[in-house]
């Protein structure tokens, strides 16, 4: 089963709650959730305190994705706050391994990722230790970028080295995903698709169209592959 994972990002923010409402009634249950410190990314967007709220409103897959110089000291907060995955990027100067130990301990699934331009072994060490991998298919700091096509290759040979280690881990792919790409993105190997823009700042913000359009895309892939 291919699941999204809308990225409020992209959302009205003023309208958060019927945005969220919105994608949930459409059968969506997981919420990508960017966090950006200015720093790791020239971006600045949300803390902890949206994280705690959310969970305290919603049943969603909390999917925190960390683009911040410091995951050593904060993924385990986003933890606590109520995230259920927190992905962290193998990019940052820290310790990855224990960071990724910090997270599961408190009780959330570890995620990893990295960058179009970073090699793609530099998340191997790291493929037995977590519950997700992100594939960036733009550069991180921004939603609305265009999908880089690249991405495809890396996506298939990620897929082909979890399966060669008899590894289970979802392959999760963010930016720039659409559903005029949504079915190659698939069709490479990813299990999870994280949109922003293509959901909710798209026509008009017709959230319902926008995903009934992407799962199109996504139920042909699958068609195919099958
Ligand atoms: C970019 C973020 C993405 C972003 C995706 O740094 O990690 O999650 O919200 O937005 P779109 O789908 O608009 O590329
Ligand atoms: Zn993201």
């Amino acid at each position: 089963m291919i699941r999204l994972s809308p990225s409020i990002l992209s959302a009205d923010l003023y309208c958060l709650r019927d945005g969220i409402d919105r994608v949930r009634s459409c059968g969506v249950d997981m919420l990508h959730v960017d966090v950006m410190d200015g720093h790791f990314v020239p971006n600045i967007t949300f803390g902890l305190p949206l994280v705690s709220s959310l969970r305290k409103h919603t049943d969603m897959e909390l999917d925190v994705h960390l683009m911040i110089s410091d995951p050593a000291k904060y993924a385990p907060l986003f933890v606590k706050a109520g995230a259920d995955i927190v992905t962290i990027h193998a990019e940052s100067q820290i310790e990855t391994r224990e960071t990724l130990r910090s997270i599961r301990y408190e009780g959330a699934k570890p995620g990893i990722t990295i960058n179009p331009n970073t090699p793609l072994d530099s998340l191997f060490p790291y493929l037995e230790q977590v519950e997700q991998v992100l594939v960036m298919s733009v550069q991180a700091g921004f939603g609305g970028q265009s999908f880089i096509p690249s991405s495809l290759k890396r996506i298939r040979e990620l897929s082909l080295r979890l399966s060669e280690n008899g590894l289970k881990v979802p392959i999760e792919v963010d930016g720039g995903i659409g559903p005029q790409n949504a079915m190659s993105v698939v069709e490479a190997g990813a299990d999870i698709l994280v949109a922003g823009s293509s959901i909710f700042s798209t026509n008009d913000g017709d959230i319902e169209g926008n995903i009934r359009a992407l799962t199109d895309a996504v139920r042909q892939a699958r068609n195919r592959t099958s």
